[in-house]
């Protein structure tokens, strides 16, 4: 089968390793890919929001499997464009990635059907949202409705803060029209847990879970960022809160979904905290996690290619999906200074390291090949992951293989794992 992966991060990447080992993946293509992705796939280079030329490329290529990786295109339609195309694309379609797309949907969804999360209000006019923050506790969470490149959610700790929050989201436009409506939710405490599943319109199958670290510094200090390292299992996501997030949480998302005639096909993504009355979902996304990808795909031992289209096939519950009974841990490498400025255009030294060494994985994020050079081009610059017996094993290995590679400005957490050695 011919496939091209949209998209052109360390998930993508870590999408690609997987359709490399599948024998039905016969050539694949990244549209745009990056440096690494190159060496797996054939990268071209049309950006992801290009709509007219990605479903003009997998036309005149006969692509038989699109997968669709990022939010932005999915919360804008491009699985549609390509099914209207005759295109066989993997991610929900536009109806559906409003789980994602629109956090008022996701939270009204939740409330309608009793899906447990924090309580919450949806505002669209500026003096009925400060009316509301008299009567709330702190802290308090203020979320941008739409997309904001995951920056979207202010964490506020005192009223002052919030009025200025919701001001600046709902006047100054801070995360553009994303922020036209507001979503005032409860802050909730506990340890928080990914949970990545496929879903076919009816039946879910969820992949081991994974953590990420979402600031930028160690022990949790600095902005919030795309995420700087996973982890994966979860040792706090027991059988028995797994047992209850499918009762309550898993399967009720996919009956809700299809009861409003959004019926979700593709994966979904729950972001949960596992708090002291019990899991609640912070957050829907509808597609893979990046950098929960990279932890949670090298150890699922069915082929990929085959799951993917049971999704989009409707025959998910004929499969089981299976994994190593291992763990993986990844660092991200991130050029000094993000999430905000950074420079870019530093070669990446050592890259070879990782040729032939099973267990380590060098997924590329924002990287380019500039004149047979791969420089850093971007934030987040590397995802390196390794695979052991235990988490601590894979703990140990991933931070060794740091050390492999080097380029100017290079920065990392060093504290990536660091809740499971007390485990
Ligand atoms: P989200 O994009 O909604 O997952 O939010 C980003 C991060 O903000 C989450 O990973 C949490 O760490 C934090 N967060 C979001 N909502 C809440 C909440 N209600 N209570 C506490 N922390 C939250
Ligand atoms: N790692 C969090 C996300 O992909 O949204």
């Amino acid at each position: 089968m011919k496939i091209a992966v949209i998209g052109s991060g360390g998930r993508e990447h870590a999408i690609c390793y997987a359709l490399s080992k599948s024998p039905k993946a016969t050539e694949i293509y990244c549209l745009p890919g990056n440096a690494g992705i190159g060496r797996i796939a054939k990268c071209v280079d049309i950006k992801v929001m290009d709509f007219d030329n990605i479903v003009d490329f997998c036309v005149k290529n006969a692509i038989d499997l699109a997968i669709v990786a990022p939010d932005d295109p999915l919360v804008a339609g491009l699985v549609d464009r390509l099914s209207a195309a005759g295109i066989k694309a993997f991610g929900p379609e536009k109806k559906a990635a409003i789980l994602e797309g629109s956090k008022a949907f996701s939270k009204d969804l939740m409330k309608k059907y009793g899906i447990p999360t924090a309580k919450y209000e949806n505002f669209t006019e500026l003096d009925k949202a400060i009316k509301y923050l008299d009567n709330v506790d702190y802290p308090i969470v203020i979320k941008a409705d739409g997309l904001a490149l995951g920056k979207g959610v202010l964490i506020c700790k005192d009223y002052d803060e919030a009025v200025d929050a919701l001001k600046s989201m709902m006047e100054g436009k801070r995360f553009g029209d994303a922020g036209n409506t507001v979503v005032i939710e409860e802050f909730m405490t506990g340890r928080e847990v990914s949970v990545l599943s496929f879903c076919d319109g009816k039946t879910i199958k969820v992949l081991s879970s994974a953590q990420d670290h979402k600031r930028a510094k160690d022990n949790d200090e600095g902005l919030n960022t795309g995420g700087m390292g996973t982890f994966s299992p979860s040792p706090f996501y027991t059988d028995e809160i797994n047992e209850f997030c499918m009762e309550k949480i898993f399967m009720p998302t996919v009956k809700a979904m299809e009861a409003e005639g959004r019926t979700f096909k593709g994966v979904i993504f729950f972001g949960l905290m596992i708090t002291k009355d019990g899991p609640k979902v912070l957050e829907y996304n509808a597609r893979f996690g990046d950098p929960e990808a990279q932890v949670v795909l090298p150890r699922m031992k069915n082929d990929i290619v085959d799951v993917m289209l049971a999704c989009i096939d409707g025959t998910l519950d004929k499969i089981d999906i299976e994994f190593e009974d291992n763990a993986a841990v990844c660092v991200i490498l991130a050029s000094d200074g993000y999430p905000l400025s950074y420079e870019k255009g530093f070669e990446i030294k050592g890259l070879e390291k990782f040729d032939n060494k099973e267990d380590y994985y060098c997924f590329h994020a924002g990287t380019a090949l500039k004149d047979g050079v791969i420089v850093t081009n971007g934030g987040r610059v590397l995802g390196v992951t390794a695979k052991g017996n235990t988490l601590v094993e894979a703990r140990a290995k991933a931070y060794e293989a740091t050390k492999w590679v080097d380029f100017d400005n290079k920065y990392m957490r060093n504290d990536i794992g660091n809740a499971i050695l007390s485990k």
